[in-house]
Parts: C-alpha cells; sequence; structure tokens
C-alpha cells in the first residue's frame, strides 16, 4: 500500500513538472490565437524561431500593421511564442574550442 502511494505521488509530481515545462497555459494559447491570426494564418509565425527580444519585435511590428493586442496580452503572447518555438541553439556549435576543430581537421 505505502508504496504504491509512493508511486502515484512520483508519477503526479513528474507529469506536473512535464506539463508545466513544455506546455504554456491553454489560456496564453487562446489569446494568441485570436490575436495573431486575423490576418493570415499560423504557417508564417511556425516558420520562425526566436529569443524573447526577436518574438517581442515581431508582436510589435504586428501591432504597428493593426494588431489589436493590449500590453497585458503582449507578454502572454511573446512568453507563449518563445515557449512554442524557441531560437535554435546555434551558438553552441560555433563556440566549439578552436583546440578540438584542428584536431578534427587533422
Ligand atoms: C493586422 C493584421 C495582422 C495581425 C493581427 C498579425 N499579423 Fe503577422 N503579418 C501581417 C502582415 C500584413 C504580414 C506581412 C505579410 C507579407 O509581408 O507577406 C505579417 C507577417 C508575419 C510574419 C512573417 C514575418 C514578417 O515579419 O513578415 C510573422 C512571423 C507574423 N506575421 C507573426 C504574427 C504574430 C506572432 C501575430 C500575433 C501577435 C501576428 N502576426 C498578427 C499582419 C498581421
Amino acid at each position: 500500500m505505502k508504496s504504491f502511494s509512493i508511486a502515484a505521488v512520483f508519477a503526479a509530481t513528474t507529469l506536473a513538472a512535464l506539463a508545466s515545462a513544455q506546455t504554456p497555459s491553454s489560456a496564453d494559447k487562446d489569446v494568441f490565437e485570436k490575436a495573431c491570426t486575423a490576418c493570415h494564418g499560423l504557417e508564417p509565425i511556425a516558420a520562425m524561431t526566436g529569443n524573447k527580444e526577436e518574438w517581442t519585435d515581431v508582436v510589435e511590428d504586428m501591432i504597428a500593421k493593426g494588431a489589436e493586442i493590449g500590453n497585458a496580452d503582449k507578454d502572454k503572447i511573446v512568453a507563449y511564442l518563445v515557449a512554442t518555438y524557441p531560437k535554435k541553439a546555434e551558438k553552441k556549435i560555433s563556440a566549439r574550442p578552436a583546440a578540438i576543430v584542428n584536431q578534427r581537421g587533422k
């Protein structure tokens, strides 16, 4: 009995951790979909990746184009975009130590 309940607590904790790490809240998703699919589909958005600054630029650009997004919603939308379409870690590749590059080049 005791080991069963420990396993259940562990499973619940793991699921909760996974859910909070991977999925932004569904409320943010609703705000995003309402605000960002009024003029075009999801395609141009899904084709892009970015960090917080880059997505903030995009959202501000869309506001300049006429998207009706309040400040509170802007933060939610940027958070959703950063979590859903994060920047690829290209810097790690170019930061490879020179010594390793030389060894491989021999
Ligand atoms: C008022 C209409 C409108 C709304 C609302 C809107 N967009 Fe756009 N979006 C545009 C237009 C116009 C373009 C440019 C299309 C083109 O140049 O072919 C565009 C293009 C884009 C692109 C392609 C890259 C670029 O800058 O041209 C991305 C990414 C994008 N939008 C993201 C978003 C996101 C994220 C939202 C929600 C915050 C959003 N859009 C809401 C009008 C809008």
